[in-house]
């Protein structure tokens, strides 16, 4: 058993200590490590029973904390990080020495934020160096929203859990990379890219679908219920599974008993913000499967379609 709370001198102290801290953030709950500290680092892979391949992101105070960790940062990098830094965004760039290759899997690039929510916040300005997180779930289950979902799943294994209450936005940060001229988008997330269109003449989405070791990136199968997830057209998908019992999840519309409606009033952001929640609770009920419906393909729909896809990928 953990302990759950809201101090994050605490939590400051189990971290600088080389111990794990389940940390809210804007986005959904992190298990964090001292970034700059192998052993540290080597406990979030073995408790999430993530594999080594697969590189994790770095959290700092503020942007000006970029430099410490990374080099030849591109002038784009910075008008994006005055904008929406803290927020949902995370940017590959050129790492420093100091950052371990642990921490990378041996990449040239590491993957930087800055998370909004003032106890995670609080956090990284007590300490010194950057937390290195993952979502806190077992690797490839659904991600954590709340305090409880991460003491549900990984409870035993984490030393702390700094309570921030719900995440505000639901899904994980857009990360974003650069090229040259070109803005590329390699996860769909909580930051729209239709917000990106002003930073960049060229933006290209590349979502890398395989679980190759030298390609990191979103594996196919993931985000996923114990229960089979079907996704796409409702009704049609309805039709096809007679006499079964079904739970659906769906964007506005009640299409029978056991829906869980994410935005009866049509919002994205709230829909988003009660995926993972939602997903959870139609996981533990009495469903024989779920049936989850696609959204429009603009703004956070994308990431929600995204998430809904890897969660029916078997
Ligand atoms: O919202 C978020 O980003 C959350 C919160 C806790 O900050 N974190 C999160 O981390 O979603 P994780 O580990 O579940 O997803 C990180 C993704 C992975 O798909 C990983 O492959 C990619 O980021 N990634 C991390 N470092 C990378 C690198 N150096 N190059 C390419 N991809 C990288
Ligand atoms: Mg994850």
């Amino acid at each position: 058993m953990s302990t759950i709370g809201t101090d994050s001198t605490t939590a400051a102290a189990v971290v600088s200590a080389g111990n794990l801290v389940a940390i809210p953030t804007e986005t959904v709950y992190g298990l964090a490590a001292n970034a700059l500290d192998t052993k540290a680092v080597i406990k979030i892979f073995e408790a999430k029973n993530r594999p080594f391949f697969d590189p994790l992101i770095i959290h700092v105070p503020d942007a000006s904390h970029f430099e410490k960790y990374c080099s030849n940062i591109p002038e784009i990098a910075y008008k994006l990080a005055e904008k929406f830094c803290p927020g949902p965004l995370t940017m590959l760039l050129d790492k420093k020495e100091i950052v371990p290759d642990l921490v990378t899997s041996g990449l040239p690039q590491v993957a930087i934020r800055v998370p909004k929510h003032p106890l995670t916040l609080a956090l990284l300005q007590q300490i010194g160096f950057p937390l290195a997180a993952p979502s806190a779930n077992p690797f490839g289950y659904i991600s954590p929203t709340t305090a409880a979902h991460v003491e549900e799943q990984l409870g035993e294994k984490v030393a702390y859990i700094l309570d921030g209450g719900p995440c505000e936005v639901g899904v994980e940060s857009t990360i974003v990379g650069f090229e040259k001229d070109i803005l590329v988008v390699y996860r769909l997330g909580g930051l729209a890219i239709e917000e990106l269109y002003p930073f960049a003449d060229k933006i290209e989405i590349r979502i890398n679908q395989s679980s190759d070791p030298k390609a990191p990136g979103q594996l196919k199968s993931h985000y996923a219920p114990r229960k089979p997830l079907l996704f796409g057209n409702v009704e049609e998908l309805t039709d096809a599974q007679k006499g079964k019992k079904i739970a659906v999840l769906s964007y506005q519309k009640k299409y029978n008993e056991h829906t869980k409606v994410l935005s009866p009033s049509g919002d994205m952001q709230e829909a988003a913000h009660n995926l993972f929640a939602y997903m959870r609770e139609l996981d533990a009920g009495d469903a024989e499967l779920i049936i989850a419906e696609r959204f429009p393909d603009t703004f956070l729909g994308r990431a929600i379609n995204d998430r809904l896809e890897r969660a029916a990928a078997k």
